[in-house]
C-alpha cells in the first residue's frame, strides 16, 4: 500500500474520485480490469450495456475479510450501496474493520437506501392515477429498490441465467435508527445524517451518485 493514500472507497464500482484507494471484488471488479472480456459480454447479453462505463483502478479486496491496511491509517473511507448487499452480521464485521483502519478523528460516509424513502416513494407513486403512459406500477418499483434489480423479469435463457450470477441481492435493510445501532456496534460514537453532496468527507460532488439520491440515506460516522 502507498502510505500517502488515506481515502478509501470500499466497494468503489464504477464510481469514485481521483486520489481515491479504491476496492471492489467479484466478477465485475475483474472484468473492469480486462475491457476485451468486458465487451465481449456486453454483446453476448451477459451483462447490460451501462456496464460499459469505464472503471476507475481498483483493487480486488473482498472487503467482508481483514483489509489490507495500517491501524488508524485512513482519514477517510466512502462505502455507497455496499453494506445492504450483505447479511447484518456481515455488515457489522466491514465496520468494525473500517473502524479498526481509521485515524482518530478520520471519518466514514455510509450510503445505503433508506427504508423510510423508499416506502415513501411507493406511497406517492400509489396515489398517482393511471396515465397515458399506462398504469403506474408502484409495487413493481419498490420491489426492484428493496431486491437491488429486476427480479421481475424473465432473465431469457442461459446467457440471461448465467448473468444472474454476476448481481448480488440485498440481503438487509436500514433506516437512520437500524443505522445508528450497527455503527454503535462496530465501535463508532455519534452519527450524524447528512444530505445529498453535504458532509466532512471530500469529494462528495463526485462520490455521491446521482441515481442513488431519491432513495437512500447519508451519514457520517467518527472515530
Ligand atoms: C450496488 S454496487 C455500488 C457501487 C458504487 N459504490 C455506487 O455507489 O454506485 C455494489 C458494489 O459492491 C461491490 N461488492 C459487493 N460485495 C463485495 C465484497 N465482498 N468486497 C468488495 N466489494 C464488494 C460490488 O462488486 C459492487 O461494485
Amino acid at each position: 500500500m502507498d502510505d500517502t493514500e488515506t481515502k478509501l472507497n470500499l466497494g468503489c464500482g464504477p464510481n469514485s474520485a481521483a486520489g481515491w484507494l479504491n476496492y471492489d471484488w467479484g466478477v465485475l471488479p475483474l472484468l473492469s480490469k480486462m475491457p476485451w472480456l468486458r465487451k465481449t459480454a456486453i454483446t453476448l447479453r451477459l451483462l447490460p450495456a451501462y456496464y460499459e462505463a469505464p472503471w476507475p483502478k481498483i483493487q480486488l479486496v473482498d472487503i467482508r475479510k481483514r483489509l489490507p491496511l495500517r491501524d488508524g491509517s485512513m482519514e477517510f473511507i466512502y462505502c455507497s450501496h455496499v453494506l445492504e448487499h450483505f447479511d447484518r452480521w456481515e455488515a457489522v464485521r466491514v465496520l468494525k474493520e473500517c473502524h479498526r483502519c481509521l485515524r482518530d478523528g478520520g471519518i466514514m460516509r455510509i450510503v445505503v437506501p433508506d427504508i423510510v424513502k423508499m416506502f415513501a416513494l411507493y406511497q406517492e407513486a400509489a396515489r398517482q392515477p393511471a396515465s397515458a403512459g399506462g398504469e403506474p406500477r408502484p409495487a413493481r418499483d419498490l420491489c426492484r429498490l428493496w431486491w437491488g434489480f429486476s427480479t421481475d423479469e424473465d432473465p431469457g435463457g442461459f446467457f440471461g441465467k448465467l448473468s444472474r450470477w454476476f448481481m448480488r441481492h440485498h440481503r438487509w435493510h436500514y433506516d437512520r435508527r437500524e443505522l445508528e445501532l450497527l455503527a454503535k456496534e462496530a465501535g463508532f460514537g455519534r452519527m450524524v445524517v447528512c444530505d445529498f453532496r453535504q458532509g466532512s468527507v471530500s469529494d462528495l460532488e463526485t462520490l455521491d451518485y446521482e441515481a442513488h439520491k431519491p432513495h437512500s440515506i447519508y451519514v457520517e460516522v467518527s472515530k
